[in-house]
């Protein structure tokens, strides 16, 4: 979807509006005419002035409820959350709270018909099969909003549908210490970046495409409605080779040591079904890892 192309709503929230995939997103509504409040848990410097923002902590319901009950958005986007990959037990309780209090506080307060539609961020960490056992606390609480959500729709007829995400990278990360801003990053500061093995199989998807797909779902119609939608690009690429492009186009002249970090245990390998998001939406990823490792290289190169 382009700049020119017209959305079929004029008011969105965007929850996680200050985050990497949230302010890509809400700066490509700006541009096609939509009015976005944004919501972050504080005010700072650096936040996009195109945006009306709210700040709180959408784990709180009171706060939820002020936010949405007066003037509810056509559409909501909500991509807050507390990202983490840890398994440490004190992460338990807060990617509990930011990722399904707060999903469910949404879902709860969103109020229809004025909310035409309502879209969550699921992961790829979300388990799948007979018997499924997430792998972390943050994949728990991102697989039990997926529920909520399908919950939602079947007894209520909530218009919610979950974006699950796949290892989205690009430009403008804001979390340093995820595996592409820190190897660019190292490269340029001429320092070696500490890896573990490599081998880890992952399916990386380009963030504009991210943002494409949002709006897609957007715009769709019912069918969709009560589903989770993969947003990936379809392929595992292992971090090794990922690596190993990036020095490819950066010529840092380091060498590698792979080993220097552990693996995570229970790491999972899944690879997006795109039939869905394709069949239904029309939407297929555009970007080639080279371009959007080239794209986001030159990114940081420019903005240190
Ligand atoms: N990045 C990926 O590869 C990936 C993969 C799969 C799924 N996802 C999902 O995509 C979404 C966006 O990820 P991201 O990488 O853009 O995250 P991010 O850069 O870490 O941004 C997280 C955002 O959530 C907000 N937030 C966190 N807890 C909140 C709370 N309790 N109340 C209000 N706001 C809260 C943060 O606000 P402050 O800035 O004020 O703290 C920030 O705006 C998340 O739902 C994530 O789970 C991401």
């Amino acid at each position: 979807m382009s700049n020119g192309d017209r959305l079929p709503f004029t008011s969105a929230l965007v929850t996680g509006a200050s985050g990497f995939i949230g302010s890509a997103l809400a700066r490509r509504l700006v541009r096609m005419g939509v009015t976005v409040t944004g919501v972050a848990t504080r005010p700072r410097e650096g936040l996009d002035p195109d945006l009306q923002w709210s700040f709180g902590d959408l784990a709180d319901a009171g706060y939820v409820k002020r936010l949405l009950e007066p003037d509810p958005p056509e559409v909501i986007f909500h991509l807050a959350s507390y990202v983490t990959g840890g398994r440490d037990r004190d992460i338990v309780l807060p990617a509990f709270h930011s990722n399904l209090t707060s999903t469910v506080n949404l879902l709860t307060f969103a109020r229809q018909p004025e909310c035409r539609r309502i879209i969550l961020t699921g992961s790829l960490e979300e388990p799948e099969g007979e018997a499924p056992v997430p792998s972390s606390p943050y994949a728990a609480a991102k697989w039990a909003g997926s529920g909520y959500a399908r919950m939602f729709h079947a007894l209520y007829g909530t218009p919610v549908v979950t974006a699950r995400l796949f290892m989205v990278y690009g430009p403008d990360q804001k979390d340093l210490n995820k595996l592409i801003p820190y190897v660019i990053r190292s490269f340029l500061a001429g320092e070696t970046p500490r890896l573990s093995s490599g081998v880890r199989e992952v399916d990386w998807i380009y963030v504009d495409d991210v943002v494409d797909g949002y709006l897609a779902l957007a715009a769709s119609g019912e069918a969709l409605e009560g589903r989770s939608v993969d947003i990936g690009s379809g392929r595992l690429v292992t971090i090794r080779d990922v690596v190993e492009e990036i020095n490819d186009l950066m010529q840092p002249g380091i060498r590698l040591h792979w080993g220097s970090l552990q693996d995570r245990p229970l790491e999972r390998i899944c690879v997006a079904d795109i039939t869905t998001a394709s069949r239904h939406l029309g939407w297929r990823p555009k970007t080639p890892l080279r371009i959007g490792l080239e794209q986001t290289i030159e990114w940081y190169r420019n903005h240190g």
